[in-house]
């Protein structure tokens, strides 16, 4: 079955990322690319072999017009994307990181109505990490020290970075008690990002690491979130619904 797809925030790093995986989809078309002003599309934008006409500065319409909407932005900007898809019965996927308690309970409430998917870290390798950490950590983590350390380019706005504390959240999930987990960032260079989680007992130290080498691990994941959304009841689902882990 084929879908229409909306990419706010097309000319962005992530979505630049998204829309090259999905001109080479047979399943989903883009069908609107957001921009934030028509008379001003970014240069890096002659990169992508894309119609312009795709390209609008109009969100509203945009996401009308589709079934599907991707979104890779900012929490400010995404709280109006979600509105807009809320109100016209649209599909969510939402890699955006950097929200407030206030934005994830609006998220939620959303997901009464339509099926959104949120995920800080789209990688099928960084989901797997997930899952090693949290099988780490219920079989070491009460005796452990616990440390997150990340390295990102030095664009990215939040820190910790989305993923970071997805690995907290998961860590935390699976012990019994309170423990404080250390988080440690780098925002250097070029770097699109490193995760390191380190489980330190008396005398030996265990590392689950975690490299990008490309953006387009991100974007295949956020395709493949897309296509498994299709046709989905109302929810809040995340990447390890689509990757069955
Ligand atoms: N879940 C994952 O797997 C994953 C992976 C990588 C990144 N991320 C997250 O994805 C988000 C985007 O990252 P990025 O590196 O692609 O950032 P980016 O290069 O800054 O791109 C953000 C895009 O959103 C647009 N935008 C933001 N606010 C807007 C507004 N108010 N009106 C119109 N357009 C607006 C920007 O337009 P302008 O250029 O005109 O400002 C830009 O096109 C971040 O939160 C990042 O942490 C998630």
């Amino acid at each position: 079955m084929s879908a229409n797809v909306c990419i706010p925030g097309i000319s962005g790093r992530m979505g630049l990322e998204i829309t090259k995986v999905l001109l080479e989809n047979s399943n989903l078309h883009l069908s609107s690319g957001v921009v934030r002003n028509i008379n001003q599309i970014p240069k890096k934008m002659d990169l992508l072999d894309l119609d312009k006409d795709k390209l609008s500065s109009d969100l509203s319409k945009s996401i009308v017009e589709c079934d599907i909407c991707i979104d890779f932005t900012r929490p400010n900007y995404s709280m109006e994307i979600l509105e807009i898809c809320k109100n016209n019965n649209k599909s969510l996927i939402i890699g955006t990181t950097g929200y407030s308690k206030q934005d994830i309970q609006m998220i939620e409430s959303a997901s009464k109505l339509i099926p959104i998917l949120k995920s800080s870290n789209m990688s099928v390798g960084i989901n797997l990490c997930l899952e090693l950490a949290a099988r780490a950590s219920s079989a070491i983590g009460e005796n452990s020290d616990i440390d997150i350390i990340e390295h990102h380019h030095k664009h990215k706005v939040d820190m910790p970075s989305g993923t970071s504390l997805s690995f907290e959240d998961r860590i935390k999930s699976v012990l019994k008690k309170e423990k404080e987990i250390n988080h440690h960032c780098l925002r250097v260079g070029n770097v699109v990002g490193d995760h390191t989680v380190k489980f330190t007992l008396q005398d030996e130290s265990i590392e689950i690491h975690h490299k990008s080498f490309d953006r387009k691990i991100f974007a295949n994941g956020a395709v493949l979130a897309a296509e498994w959304i299709l046709n989905k009841e109302p929810g809040l689902y995340n990447m390890s619904d689509v990757l069955a882990m």
